[in-house]
């Protein structure tokens, strides 16, 4: 079901100030700043929609806001400019009605915005389809491209549109946009060459600049630093919140939707490049000879790359710029233009420049968005102008925008007058009159075609001879000086002659806002709006593509004398084209009204609220609304919306709504002066009359609703404790089975329990019995083996000896022994006394005898050996002992002669005949017989002796001849000296005194020396008388008699020299050394 609503629901302050009670300047503040501070921007008077700039975003322009007000009624909803563009396009679509929205309002109050959202909701509400949205996004696209070339940062706006914009959105019958048309007013031109402190020039010189590639930039001549130009402001270049560089992407990018060329573009673009050059150049004075000053261009390159850019030919222009021709009927008169005159002509060009592009970008856009059939349209028209201005200073152009609005203001009475006669007529009401003020005098003393201002003003521009400001003000004095809206301190009405704050150059216009103070400095001037022609037919000879159409009067073929009409007479004529057209269609308005002017949000300045309150005429607004009905309602929704009010109507009335609101009257006592019954609509006369309506109807919704509210509550109680009692009987059933099988799985786990227990008793019982039936059968079986054993042994004992076990012990020893014998036996070893093997033993036990019977065997087996030898061969094996007792480990030659047999008798010389006379010689048997070496006792050389040894002697006799040379008997031998080494020298030793020793000691050596000393040895132990023996001496330094001296034999290790043989050499006196080559290993 639809839920209707009203404006009247959920009010913040009254939506609609027609029902403001009392109705007071205050009141009103009061109701806009209440509204205003709960974010409620819009507000009604009647059908005038007052908007607040927030300044700053509110979340009411999402696409559900528009789903919500669309197709909706203007009053059902809280105020909105959406309910205003909705009502408009569905009386458009749906009542063939044309519209027009006038939005007005001062600097920065949300005109432009206000316009874009209307353009938006329609663009949203309106039909869809592929050519249909290409036609509204050409038309929403036109915006940007258009606020770049006429909007600027001023004091007041951050994007101030410089220029009146209308613009018609043409619909099809099905309300689908088929195009559109604009009309610009008044750009704001003389912006383009200078401008008011902390403002900018347009915004499109910013953006080209910052936003524009290097290579555009080089292409236009341009630098990007805005310091190079002069006709740029530098204080304000940059704008928080506004990118400049990204705003001519998106400006270049509409353009190219709109459907601009790209070559229209860089047309547009250079004539912008040939402004900034423009204001680069610079004059400077030079004199001539009849002392006139002519102006001369001083830095020629900026004039020559406008040229460039433009297609002029630099002489021309210069020449524009020094001369002026003025041509009269006949003649032509050439004068030089003074450095003032260049420089105002040369803003002039810029101006007109700039204005006429602006123009053109105009009819271009038209040219793309225009409707491409000719069939009838439907037109929705908004005017997006500006507001009433007043200013400390007011000039022409406020003059001029003040007119507008008094036109607006007029169109406006009577728009709305006409609809409310309209509607009382319709709804067949009687008409009472109604009392406002009716502007129309005001618009009379500006435009009057006789003695208006304009008129005046327009004589003055065109009359010849000397026109000031000053003679256009004394005319005004004379002309207007009656009026009563006219005053001015040097009228004839002498009213006005002490009125201080009346300056003597202005005059000052009572508008139906307020009172306007003009300055009439530079009215002539800008109402002529002079461009000297020399410059136009200069601008016209460029070959830039678009300079000819700007500048049409410059072509030379169609010079036309007659003067250009005047800037006040193009406005007005305009402004009279825009109130024709405004008149045939039905008009919605939108008053913008800007809360601070520190551009905040949340800012509410009364003072400044209140000023334009009042020059908005809202209080006229309210007034002209309340005249008549404050308030009509449809019989339908103000029956639906009051029925509760009386017991008949509530809460179904059966029957025509008319009747049911009758009914509801006359039960509510509703005094019948205070409304009146239309064909459709009731018609209140005052707002009290609604209120109480309301404030009735306010408490019985609140009876309803504590009504509703108990019913609800009730009813709601009620299923709730249904609901909880059937939840019981659940839960209780679930509880009762859950408890139940608790209950169970005890009693379950208790009887396995009781049963475990019981089950595990009888089995220890059983197992126990059967740990004793068994333990019973061991017992008897052990006390059967007990028993049999007993008797066994009983029985066996007289087979048994009480040692037996020693027995067997000695048994198994000897048998062991007797194995272990014969195994011995069996494994002994050969009789050689060398073999080392023995068997090994076969117990441990057995170390002991098994070490003592190898000793044993060895020594039988030696003695078996010994057995084996003969007489003599026991005596050389005696020899033998006796030697090694001497020698071993002693004597290093000692090693070397074990394996060598002692012969004894080496020369054989008893067998020998060579040796028979020496054998003679000698009496006792010859016991060793050998070749020695002799040392002489002087040089130590040797000489070869026999050696000869018997029992008794020791003899030497000479080799060759056997001649004896010395005998020694052996008791004068009292020691033989050996070395330690390897050597076969010996000294002997006689006793000091004996016959043998007076030449001295001998010192001899032999190749048999072992065997020589030990016989020696053994004999001279044996010759001793009394049993001494001889002495061995071995040590390698000894001391031997030689005559009186004795001397030291020492015997050194030498390296081998001459064979292996030992050498002496008598070293001194006392030292004979013996060298003993070292043995080799
Ligand atoms: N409804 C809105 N919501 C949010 N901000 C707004 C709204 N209306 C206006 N503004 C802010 O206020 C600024 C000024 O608005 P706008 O340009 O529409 O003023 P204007 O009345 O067109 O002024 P001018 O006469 O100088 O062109 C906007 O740039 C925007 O920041
Ligand atoms: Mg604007």
């Amino acid at each position: 079901m639809e839920v209707k609503t009203s404006l009247l629901d959920n009010m913040i302050g009254v939506g609609d100030m027609v029902l403001l009670e009392p109705l007071s300047e205050d009141s009103f503040l009061e109701n806009l700043k209440k509204r205003f501070d709960h974010n409620e921007i819009y507000t009604y008077i009647g059908s005038v929609v007052i908007s607040m700039n927030p300044y700053r975003s509110l979340p009411i322009y999402s696409p559900e806001k528009v789903e919500e007000y669309r197709n909706r009624n203007f009053y059902e909803l809280s105020p909105h400019i959406y309910a205003l563009a909705d009502e408009a396009y569905r009386s458009l679509r749906d009542q063939d009605k044309d519209q027009c929205i006038l939005i007005t309002g001062e600097s920065g109050s949300g005109k432009t915005e206000a316009s874009k959202l209307v353009m938006s909701y329609v663009a949203a509400v309106c039909g869809k389809g592929q050519e249909v949205n290409k036609v509204k996004e050409q038309l929403l696209q036109s915006n940007p491209v258009l606020e770049a070339f006429g909007n600027a940062k001023t004091v007041r706006n951050d994007n101030s549109s410089r220029f009146g914009k209308y613009m018609d959105i043409e619909f099809d019958f099905k309300g689908d946009p088929l195009g559109g048309v604009i009309s610009n007013y008044l750009l704001e031109k003389s912006r383009v060459v200078k401008q008011p402190r902390g403002e900018r020039n347009f915004h499109i010189f910013y953006q080209l600049l910052s936003g524009a590639s290097d290579d555009t930039l080089k292409k236009l001549k341009l630098d990007r630093d805005f310091s190079k130009y002069n006709y740029l402001s530098l204080d304000s270049a940059v704008v928080n919140g506004l990118d400049d560089a990204t705003s001519f992407r998106t400006v270049k990018n509409a353009m190219q939707i709109v459907g601009f060329m790209e070559d229209e573009i860089r047309s547009v673009l250079e004539l912008v490049a040939a402004v900034l050059k423009l204001g680069n150049i610079e004059f400077k004075p030079e004199s001539r000879c009849n002392d006139t000053d002519e102006s001369r261009v001083r830095d020629k390159n900026d004039l020559k790359e406008m040229c460039e850019l433009l297609g002029i030919e630099q002489t021309v222009l210069e020449r524009a710029f020094s001369y002026r021709t003025v041509e009269a009927k006949l003649e032509k008169v050439s004068t030089t233009l003074n450095v003032a005159q260049a420089y105002y002509a040369r803003d002039a060009l810029a101006k007109n420049l700039y204005s006429r592009l602006f123009s053109w970008l105009v009819t271009r856009i038209n040219e793309s968005i225009k409707a491409q059939t000719k069939s009838r349209h439907k037109v929705m028209g908004v005017l997006d102008i500006y507001g009433f201005e007043i200013f400390e200073d007011n000039s022409f152009e406020q003059f001029i925008i003040n007119y507008c609005n008094e036109k607006l203001q007029q169109i406006f009475i009577e728009l709305t007058l006409r609809e409310e006669q309209e509607e009382y007529i319709r709804e067949g009401i009687e008409w009472t009159n109604i009392e406002y003020f009716n502007n129309a005098v005001i618009c009379d003393l500006i435009e009057n075609n006789q003695n208006g201002i304009m008129a005046m003003l327009d004589e003055e521009c065109l009359r010849p001879g000397t026109v000031t400001d000053e003679t256009f003000l004394d005319k005004l004095n004379t002309v207007c000086a009656e009026h009563q809206h006219f005053e001015s301190r040097l009228s004839k009405n002498s009213k006005f002659l002490n009125d201080h704050s009346l300056p003597h150059s202005c005059f000052r216009i009572q508008h139906y806002a307020g009172k306007v103070l003009y300055c009439v400095e530079g009215f002539v001037d800008k109402n002529n709006d002079l461009l000297y022609r020399d410059l136009s037919q200069a601008m016209f000879k460029a070959t830039h593509s678009l300079m000819k159409e700007l500048f049409p009067e410059g072509n030379p073929s169609k010079v036309n004398l007659k003067r250009p009409p005047t800037a006040g007479s193009q406005f007005k004529s305009s402004v009279g084209t825009l109130m024709k057209n405004l008149q045939t269609k039905n008009p919605n308005y939108i008053r913008c009204i800007k809360p601070n002017d520190k551009k905040a949000a949340h800012i509410f300045t009364a003072s400044l609220v209140c000023h334009q309150v009042r020059y908005l005429g809202l209080m006229e607004n309210v007034r002209v609304r309340r005249a008549g009905y404050a308030f009509r309602q449809p019989y339908g929704p103000c029956l639906e919306r009051y029925k509760m009010l009386c017991k008949r109507t509530w809460p179904h009335w059966r029957g025509p709504a008319r009747e049911g609101v009758e009914v509801l009257m006359a039960d509510l006592q509703v005094p019948t002066e205070e409304f009146s019954y239309g064909r459709s609509k009731i018609f209140i006369r005052n707002p009290r009359t609604l209120f109480f309506l309301e404030e009735r109807r306010r408490q019985c919704l609140q009876d309803l609703a504590t009504l509703i509210q108990k019913i609800y509550r009730g009813w709601k109680c009620r299923t709730h404790f249904l609901l909880l009692k059937k939840s019981q009987v659940v839960v209780a059933a679930w509880y009762r089975r859950y408890a139940q099988q608790k209950k169970y799985q005890r009693i379950k786990s208790a009887t396995t329990v009781v049963q475990s227990y019981a089950r595990g008793w009888q089995a220890r019982k059983l197992l126990r019995e059967l740990k004793h039936q068994k333990r019973c059968e061991e017992a008897v079986t052990t006390i059967a083996a007990y028993w049999h054993g007993t008797q066994v042994r009983r029985e066996y004992r007289k087979f048994f000896r009480a040692n037996a076990g020693k027995k067997i012990y000695n048994f198994t020893i000897q048998r062991i022994m007797q194995k272990y014998f014969l195994g011995v036996k069996s494994g002994l070893p050969s009789m050689s006394p060398v073999d080392k093997n023995w068997p090994a033993r076969p117990y441990r036990f057995l170390d002991a005898a098994h070490a003592q019977l190898r000793s044993i065997f060895h020594l039988w087996r030696c003695k078996k050996y010994r057995s084996q030898f003969s007489q003599e061969r026991k005596a050389v094996y005696q020899e033998k002992l006796e030697a090694s007792e001497l020698f071993k480990d002693k004597k290093s030659l000692y090693p070397s002669s074990v394996s060598q047999p002692f012969k004894g008798d080496y020369l054989e010389i008893s067998k020998n005949p060579k040796y028979q006379k020496l054998n003679s010689c000698v009496e006792e048997k010859v016991l060793l017989a050998d070749v020695v070496n002799k040392i002489n006792r002087a040089n130590g050389k040797g000489a070869s002796r026999i050696l000869l040894l018997t029992k008794k002697n020791v003899v030497l006799a000479d080799q060759k001849t056997g001649q004896v040379k010395a005998s020694v008997a052996l008791p004068d031998l009292i020691s033989v000296s050996v070395s330690t080494q390897n050597d076969g020298f010996f000294a002997l030793k006689l006793k000091e005194g004996s016959a043998s020793a007076v030449k001295g000691d001998f010192l001899l050596s032999s190749e048999h020396l072992i065997e020589t000393i030990t016989k020696l040895h053994h004999i001279g132990s044996t010759a001793s008388d009394d049993g001494e023996q001889l002495d061995i001496n071995i040590s390698d330094e000894f001391l031997v008699q030689f005559k009186q001296d004795k001397v030291c034999v020492k015997f050194i290790q030498a390296a081998p020299k001459n064979g292996n043989s030992a050498s002496c050499k008598r070293k001194n006196n006392r030292l004979l050394e013996v060298s003993v080559p070292a043995a080799t290993a």
